[in-house]
């Protein structure tokens, strides 16, 4: 290679950087994901991020530093509040990540919509979309007033002249992959631009105290960098999941500088855009086949909120050597040892039938405290006796068949109470954590084969 047209290797996925091509990366262990690109020179990030009072390069103290408590600005949607830790903080950097197609430019035009009513100025800049198309998505999701602003724009460097020009207070950019900067040779969508790019939104974020949301897209072929690049620049990721074909949306807190992580916010995706879910539970268990065998309700926690799921299992005699496992929406090791377990602790034999999990209604969820449902849906599969449908059951299943503790049992079983459950089967260990009701029996199990007799 010539000299002045340095080029390196990156991961697409993680963005490692590597001198040598390499068939599988070392960081994020993908294979086929790294691709040449010239890298940044002059780069920006030896720009230094600074406050926009304190210019100077002075070390300060903590108390010194005033924090107004306004600062955190609701959305106006509370699905959205809780996963951002009660609203945004200005000067902000934001990346909402997810598939194409599953809601994000939906999204967040609502969230414009509902900071232009509360009379924030909300600059919106789309890589993606024609001024048309935004405003014939507008037209969907309702009347947008306010100050709000819409811009076409892929070149960092005009976007950053219009945002200094109009000093907005948050800024939403419409999908990072499509942005770049002028001075990196290498196309829209490489690591490197999507990396620069970012690079001055952060400065644009922390040196003029404005909430900046990213868009990205997670790819999984082509050589579009994945927003996980981009992941430790940022101070919050949330991503936007959930079954194409299925109309409800997860949004998830995976890293979060101001708030707790793992919170998570449940839309509905209808005619008119994305619809709050108020109450996951009530609405991850509509639906449900009653005395069908293998189908189990149980409880999980997601943050600070109990969600009631309907965990499922199938198991169907093999006609193979070597049975088939599978598990959708939770860890399919984890029903592997479930099975061990069952196997060695019950003499059940497993090896005889193909096994099949699902968490009904497209979700994911791995707690632990989900491992007494699975073990109970698979048992009343396998005896084809269904469990009755008014019962609930959660624990966490230890290896020699024993049944642990779980926290936040009471919210749980409040949370089944709630939607009308009867009996409840616990971790024995937790019963003396929870507040009797009559509403509620509860049955406390100290192993699993005590909680198989009992269904
Ligand atoms: P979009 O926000 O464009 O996805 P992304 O920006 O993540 O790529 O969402 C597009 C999908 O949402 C599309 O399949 C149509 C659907 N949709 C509705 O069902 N109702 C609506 O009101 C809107 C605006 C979109
Ligand atoms: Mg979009």
């Amino acid at each position: 290679m010539a000299k002045g047209k340095a080029t390196a290797f990156f991961c697409k996925e993680c963005g490692y950087e590597s001198a040598k091509w390499m068939g599988q990366c070392p960081a994020c262990r993908e294979w086929n994901t790294m691709v040449e690109e010239p890298t940044a020179k002059g780069s920006s990030a030896r720009r230094t991020v600074r406050d926009p009072e304190s210019r100077n390069v002075k070390p300060v103290k903590l108390s010194e530093v005033s924090v107004r408590e306004q600062d955190r600005v609701s959305t106006g949607y509370q699905e959205l509040d809780r996963v951002l830790g009660s609203g945004i903080v200005a000067g902000s950097l934001v990346l909402v990540g997810g598939d194409p197609g599953i809601g994000k430019s939906t999204l967040l035009l609502q969230v414009c919509r509902n900071l232009g009513r509360d009379g924030h100025r909300v600059l919106y800049i789309s890589g993606e979309e024609s001024l048309r198309q935004i405003k014939l998505r507008a037209n969907r999701i309702g009347e947008i007033s306010g100050e709000l602003f819409f811009l076409c724009e892929t070149s960092l460097d005009d976007i950053e002249e219009a945002i200094r020009e109009m000093k907005p207070e948050i800024v939403i950019i419409d999908s990072i992959q499509t942005m770049y900067r002028e001075d990196i040779t290498s196309a829209p969508g490489s690591v490197s631009q999507v990396r620069e790019s970012t690079n001055i939104l952060m400065q644009i974020a922390k040196g003029m105290g404005i909430t900046v949301f990213i868009i990205g897209h997670v790819t999984k072929e082509g050589v579009v960098a994945g927003p996980r690049v981009l992941e430790h620049m940022v101070d919050t990721v949330l991503y936007f999941e959930g079954e194409r074909n299925a109309s409800y949306r997860i949004l998830r807190g995976v890293k979060n500088r101001f708030g707790s992580t793992n919170e998570i916010g449940v839309f509905e995706m209808q005619e008119q855009g994305l619809v709050e879910v108020e109450n996951p539970s009530e609405y991850l268990l509509s639906g449900r086949p009653e005395e069908a065998s293998g189908a189990v309700v149980a409880c999980s926690i997601e943050g600070t909120r109990p969600i009631l799921l309907e965990v499922q299992a199938l198991l169907a005699q093999t006609n193979y050597g070597m049975p088939r496992r599978t598990a959708a929406g939770t860890d399919y090791n984890r029903v592997n040892l479930l099975m061990a377990v069952l196997e060695k602790r019950c003499h059940y034999e497993m090896s005889r039938y193909d096994a099949y999990v699902n968490i009904a209604g497209g979700v994911r969820m791995n707690e632990p405290a989900l491992d007494l449902a699975i073990v109970m849906a698979l048992v009343s599969s396998m005896k084809d006796r269904a469990v009755n449908p008014k019962t609930i059951i959660f624990g966490e299943v230890g290896l020699s068949g024993e049944i642990r503790a779980v926290s936040m049992a009471e919210q749980r079983v409040n949370e089944a109470a709630k939607l009308g459950f009867e009996v409840c089967i616990l971790p024995k260990v937790c019963l003396d954590k929870i507040k009797r009701t009559d509403r509620i029996t509860l049955r406390g199990v100290s192993n699993i084969r005590e909680a198989i007799g009992l269904i």
